[in-house]
């Protein structure tokens, strides 16, 4: 038996005026958001893969570690975030994560005008079942403070400010596991050392208070460990009945999390906000015609800054009121984004190809 043809999509959506409409009809009951790193960037965290991401940028010649584990850093630099060098040597994911952890500590990240908008898309409509954040980095839980009611959101890849020892399980607390980091941990991002200065420096273990390993990190995924049990039960009971799936802020590469895009149904919608082109290897299509003259339009892409486009976005849906009254919780870049348009109205984007 041939499979089934694929469901016709619920909608068409040729520019964000269309999807406003399409969120706001009664076709449009379930929205999933899948976010990435993208989104986080306005508050001054960068991304991981762009230029000036964590890769891109990644020192290991100044990580304590030994050669080999240097030269597979430089070959593939996700390892440095991989559970295969954290249980041999914890210090590579230490050096690298100390500014993000003490900056978490420090609260020194605000939430931006996209995270704003997820809240607002609830709020308003109440049809927002969930957000998967593939972000560690906490700005979701400013928007959704309540999320031990309602598991709004699923942290994906865990998250910085929680920690526990990943050979016994046992939690610290964030406070006394900063202060080790700061003592501990050398700083190879200091600006007033030179590079043989802070070669020269060294770190030393934290070691977790039940077991003793050297293994007490951040709750966040590493790279060959799996992904928290709620990911899974989340994920099965919300794709078959989404309506709309936003992608926003993410390249799309790492797996599971980038398999919610070909997990909703044929019928639902795909909104990608991203500065470039994602996801075309998992299905998503950024060419809208079949061949044959006809239309297969269910995948929609909105390029852009995120900010700019969920700005756009609100805009479309009668909501830019609302992102004014909060502006002054905004990090600077979202303001900005935000201001600028209040005094300049843009033209609504159209850029569906
Ligand atoms: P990436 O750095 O891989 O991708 C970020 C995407 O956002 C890229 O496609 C950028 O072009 C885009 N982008 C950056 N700034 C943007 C902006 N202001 N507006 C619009 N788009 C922008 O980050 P993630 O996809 O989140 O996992 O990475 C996925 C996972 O890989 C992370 O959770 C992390 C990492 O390794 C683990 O560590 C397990």
């Amino acid at each position: 038996m041939p499979p089934p043809p694929p469901r016709p999509p619920n909608t068409i959506i040729k520019d964000l005026t269309s999807l406003a409409k399409y969120i706001q009809s009664d076709a449009c009951k379930s929205i999933v958001v899948l976010t990435g790193a993208g989104i986080s960037v306005n508050s001054g965290i960068p991304d991981f893969r762009s230029a000036g991401g964590m890769y891109s940028t990644l020192r290991a010649d100044l990580l304590t570690c030994s050669a080999a584990q240097r030269r597979l850093m430089e070959q593939d630099p996700t390892y440095v975030v991989s559970w295969d060098i954290f249980q041999r040597n914890a210090f590579p994911y230490l050096e690298v994560r100390r500014p993000f952890i003490l900056g978490t500590a420090q609260q020194q990240w605000k939430a931006t005008l996209s995270h704003h908008f997820l809240k607002l898309l609830d709020t308003k409509t109440n049809k927002l079942t969930r957000v998967y954040t593939q972000n560690i980095d906490g700005l979701d839980h400013q928007c959704f403070p309540d999320n031990n009611n309602d598991n709004k959101i699923v942290s994906v890849h865990g998250t910085i400010a929680q920690v526990a020892c990943e050979g016994c399980g046992t939690g610290m607390e964030f406070d006394a596991f900063c202060q080790q980091v700061q003592s501990n941990i050398k700083d190879i991002y200091d600006p007033s050392l030179s590079d043989d200065e802070k070669k020269q420096q060294t770190s030393k273990p934290i070691h977790c208070p039940s077991c003793q390993q050297p293994l007490v990190k951040p709750k966040t995924v590493l790279f060959g460990r799996s992904l928290p049990e709620e990911f899974f039960v989340a994920v099965k009971q919300d794709m078959p009945q989404a309506d709309l799936l936003i992608v926003a802020g993410t390249s799309l590469v790492v797996s599971p999390a980038n398999s919610l895009v070909y997990q909703v149904n044929d019928d639902c919608a795909r909104v990608v906000i991203n500065q470039e082109a994602v996801g075309q290897e998992l299905g998503i299509e950024y060419d809208y015609t079949d061949g044959s003259g006809g239309n297969k339009r269910r995948d929609y892409f909105a390029k852009g800054d995120c900010d700019q486009v969920c700005l756009e976005l609100c805009q479309a849906l009668g909501w830019e009121q609302d992102l004014l009254a909060i502006q002054d919780s905004l990090p600077e870049m979202s303001r900005a984004v935000l201001l600028a348009a209040a005094s300049n109205k843009p033209q609504m984007r159209n850029n569906s190809k």
